[in-house]
């Protein structure tokens, strides 16, 4: 494939057809049964966060083997709460990625600390190697990313003796090591936006088994911090939802699994080479000397949503030097992320493949 016939499916006027069915990059799973769950709570009238929400928050700590959660209005603001239970705040350092959502970012912003970032490793996420360097006395947490659904040995970042903060936003259901994602780390946080694996709509969860530190989270919701806002339809729905969330997974493994095996044999790189466990919250796959513009134009002629893994560097937004975080500028220019989700029929599964195919020749022609 060259760059000039991808560039001809980008513009050529037979692809650009305007009722084209669009397949989205992601789309949440809602079933009849989520939204009868929703409309019996409506019914008792008790809209509010109430004994729905302690009743979601139990069965996490049990899913995920903590000793409490409690859920909030979203990651990031389970984000803004781990850092405050920790008592990072000004003049303290927070290590993450630099390949994340800007919501982290942002999240340390908020509580006065420094957001120091570092490089990624070959899975998208950070490792003991590029962490170690930015270790100093004044580094308070570390937030340890496990994006796309790939799983980070969490256990290994405990050695610097700083807590650390499991971000499994992506993540919910993932385990290392036979623990749950979320059950490693000093504190684990987790989001049920929209687009994730488990949705409350907008919410998030964050789970610990230090029962000081879950002292202080509980002290938030008994004084209605806005930061603990999820309420009893929001936690309805996640119930819904964490009934057939091993189904959910289940799904998300065989299209990748059929993902793998058909496009295998492309000028791409995919998942299964890169040696890591995950649970395909995303589909990342790497393209080399490609345009990302021109790919993701010539996707989306012919009916396909794909993005970028993340939508920009955040050294960038800093103006850092790019030549600090070498593996994070190759990642972000070469991955592509294709639709991944419970709800995607086989039909528009097959069109992906195919439409992946028509872009990238098989390295056997
Ligand atoms: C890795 C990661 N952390 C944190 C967040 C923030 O979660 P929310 O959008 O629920 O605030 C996200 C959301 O996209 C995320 O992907």
């Amino acid at each position: 494939m060259t760059r000039g016939y991808i560039s001809e499916l980008a513009i050529s006027p037979l692809n650009c057809q305007s009722n084209i069915e669009m397949i989205s990059h992601s789309k949440p799973w809602i079933n009849r049964k989520d939204i009868s769950a929703v409309l019996r709570q409506m019914k008792t009238g008790m809209l509010a966060r109430g004994l729905k929400v302690k009743e979601f928050e139990t069965a996490i700590s049990k899913f995920i083997g903590t000793k409490g959660t409690v859920a909030v209005g979203c990651g990031t603001s389970g984000l803004i709460l781990s850092l405050r239970i920790l008592d990072v705040g000004q003049g303290d350092e927070v290590i993450l990625p630099t390949y994340v959502c800007h919501s982290v970012y942002d999240a340390v912003k908020q509580v006065g600390a420094r957001p120091v970032l570092c490089d990624i490793g070959e899975n998208w996420n950070m490792t003991i190697e590029t962490v170690t360097p930015h270790i100093s006395s004044s580094t308070k947490a570390i937030i340890v990313i496990h994006l796309f659904g790939n799983v980070v040995d969490t256990d290994s970042f405990m050695q610097f003796g700083v807590p650390v903060i499991e971000d499994c936003c992506q993540a919910f259901g993932a385990a290392a090591n036979g623990k749950m994602l979320g059950s490693i780390g000093t504190i684990g946080v987790f989001s049920f936006h929209a687009t994730k694996c488990l949705t409350t709509g907008e919410g998030g969860a964050v789970t610990t088994n230090d029962e000081d530190l879950l002292k202080r989270m509980n002290n938030f919701v008994k004084n209605g911090n806005p930061l603990v806002k999820l309420n009893d339809l929001q936690a309805w729905l996640g119930l819904s939802q964490l009934y057939r969330y091993t189904t959910m997974l289940a799904r998300r493994q065989k299209i990748a699994d059929f993902y793998t095996q058909q496009l295998r044999d492309l000028e791409i790189i995919i998942p299964e080479n890169e040696n890591c466990h995950s649970i395909y919250f995303r589909y990342p796959v790497r393209v080399r000397n490609h345009e990302y513009e021109q790919i993701q134009k010539a996707y989306h002629n012919l009916g396909i949503h794909v993005r970028r893994g993340v939508d920009k560097l955040l050294h960038r937004d800093l103006n850092l030097s790019d030549k600090y975080f070498p593996k994070a500028v190759r990642l972000f220019e070469q991955t592509l992320s294709l639709p991944i989700y419970p709800s995607l029929t086989k039909r528009e599964q097959r069109k992906i493949v195919k439409v992946t195919k028509e872009i990238f020749h098989s390295k056997c022609n």
